[in-house]
């Protein structure tokens, strides 16, 4: 149906219909809803409707009292626009126009901060505002996405069961659940893009590492990538890897990855979870790396004046490549399980601050479909989270702890020979350091503090006294301590 008529019989209805608006609107016409579609130039919806239009039952709108009219109440209205100002308009615009009970939800990537102050706008407008983060790019948006919903409990009884039946499913279980108020659900989704940057970051390092310490080229490194993707590293980023080293590019025949630019782009999202996470106190540094290592590569001035600088004596190459291979295999995974600790612990965190009482399994549930980062081992992190909620760090989890046991030998000879062939590792090599952090017995932190005590008289805890205990040493006086 591709009618123009006004009674209210659409379940659901998408406004912004860009090619993600338009997947998620199909999406949920091939489940069987009726779903009314607007967007602010009706060619869009027009060029929709023609393409696709007999996939389901759509109702076609050219205003928002028209869009709104189509609609089933309680409204339920997905808005796709992109993040930022045009979000508020449409936000304010649906907003004069609908009723109490009404359900307003935002499919971007909206930064978390910006959801928390439109969620409680409209919640003293009587409306529902739900913040839902929805990763899986055009693909998973038309056959089934991981969706993050925060907001009111309430709206999702009556959200919920349309956002799950559309979303992406792992042994029958959706990848979707209510994962708490306000901006909850836009964080959850910010965190996921910083724990993607960092997997791309990672496998990127593990590429140039076969490229530059084997001297593989890109069809025989996208091998190893397919080989990697039957075991513990399977996942829809080292299988697309394998893709695109494999692509041949038709003009030159030249394999596709040597011809494209190496300046590594971002919107944004990686940047705020770096941001959020430096608020939060919570050392998130394979996600820090990730958005840097992208910043540096498109410093073009910069790497102009920068490239060919001395690198002094290298070392030889590795003579065992299958050795070598098996390492940098390892020191991903390694890395990986790092990034992902992070991540989670970045979440636990955000969780506390604004008060979202998160369940971090469900996280690692409604991951393992649909988006982005889905992988075998999240599997691995709920069951860790269903032992114990409240996890310190996924490192110290059994699995984890001796899958990083299995690996860090693997590890450290991966970093040692990147270094000595100047091959640059930020991700390897600061996970491997946060790691060895952790686990260490006495960290440099107690000269940090009495330097801090030096200069600015910022005191210091000692070892053999309670905690809550402060001392200074009179460093400009008789050296002697103080308790402050
Ligand atoms: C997803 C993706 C999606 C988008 C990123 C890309 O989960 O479906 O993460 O949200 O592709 O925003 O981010 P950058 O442009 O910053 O790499």
């Amino acid at each position: 149906m591709t009618s123009s008529d006004t009674t209210a019989t659409a379940q659901i209805g998408v406004t912004g219909l860009a090619v993600m608006g338009s997947n998620i609107a199909r999406n949920f016409a091939h489940k069987g809803y009726t779903v009314a579609l607007h967007n602010r130039s009706v060619s869009k919806t027009d060029a929709l409707l023609e393409a696709h239009g007999s996939e389901g039952k759509f109702v076609r709108s050219e205003t928002i009292p028209e869009f709104l009219a189509a609609l089933e109440k309680p409204r339920r209205v997905l808005i796709m626009v992109k993040a930022g100002d045009p979000t508020d308009a449409v936000i304010n615009e649906l907003a004069d126009a609908m009723e109490e009970g009404d359900i307003i939800i935002d499919g971007g990537n909206s930064l978390f901060t910006d959801t928390i102050r439109r969620e409680k706008a409209i919640r003293e407008r009587g409306l529902h505002y739900v913040g839902a983060g929805i990763s899986g790019g055009e693909e998973g948006a038309l056959n089934g996405p991981s969706i993050m919903p925060g907001g009111p409990k309430e709206s999702y009884e009556s959200l919920g069961p349309l956002l799950e039946e559309i979303s992406a499913h792992v042994d029958g279980v959706p990848c979707c659940t209510h994962i708490g108020p306000d901006g909850s659900g836009h964080f959850v989704k910010m965190v996921h893009n910083g724990i993607e940057y960092s997997d791309m970051q990672l496998i990127g390092e593990a590429y140039q590492l076969l490229r530059d310490g084997l001297g593989k080229s890109a069809g025989e490194i996208a091998e190893v990538f397919a080989e990697w993707n039957s075991g513990d590293l399977d996942s829809y980023l080292i299988e697309i890897t394998a893709e695109v080293l494999r692509q041949v590019d038709a003009k030159t025949g030249k394999p596709l990855v040597d011809l494209i630019l190496d300046e590594a782009e971002q919107k944004g999202t990686g940047r705020w979870t770096v941001k959020s996470a430096l608020d939060l106190g919570v050392p998130v540094t394979g996600i820090a790396e990730a958005v840097f290592a992208r910043a540096l590569s498109g410093s073009v001035a910069q790497r102009t004046a920068t490239t060919g600088l001395a690198s002094g004596d290298l070392g030889t190459k590795p003579s065992d490549a299958a050795r070598f291979t098996d390492d940098v295999s390892k020191a991903l995974y390694a890395s990986k399980i790092v990034a992902y600790a992070q991540g989670f612990n970045q979440i636990q965190a955000g969780s506390n601050e604004y008060g979202w009482d998160i369940t971090p399994g469900d996280m690692a549930t409604i991951w393992r479909g649909g988006c982005i980062i889905r992988a075998k081992f999240l599997n691995r992190i709920k069951e860790a989270f269903d032992e114990d909620a409240n996890l310190p760090s996924l490192i110290v989890a059994p699995y984890f702890r001796s899958a990083i046991e299995d690996a860090i030998d693997s590890w450290r000879r991966v970093v040692v020979t990147a270094t000595e062939l100047g091959i640059p590792v930020p991700g390897f090599a600061s996970a491997l350091s946060y790691y060895d952090a952790l686990r260490t017995e006495r960290l440099p932190a107690a000269l940090t503090q009495g330097l801090r005590d030096f200069f600015g008289a910022h005191t210091y805890g000692r070892i053999d006294a309670d905690r809550d205990k402060r001392f200074h040493t009179l460093w400009s006086g008789d050296r002697s301590e103080v308790e402050a």
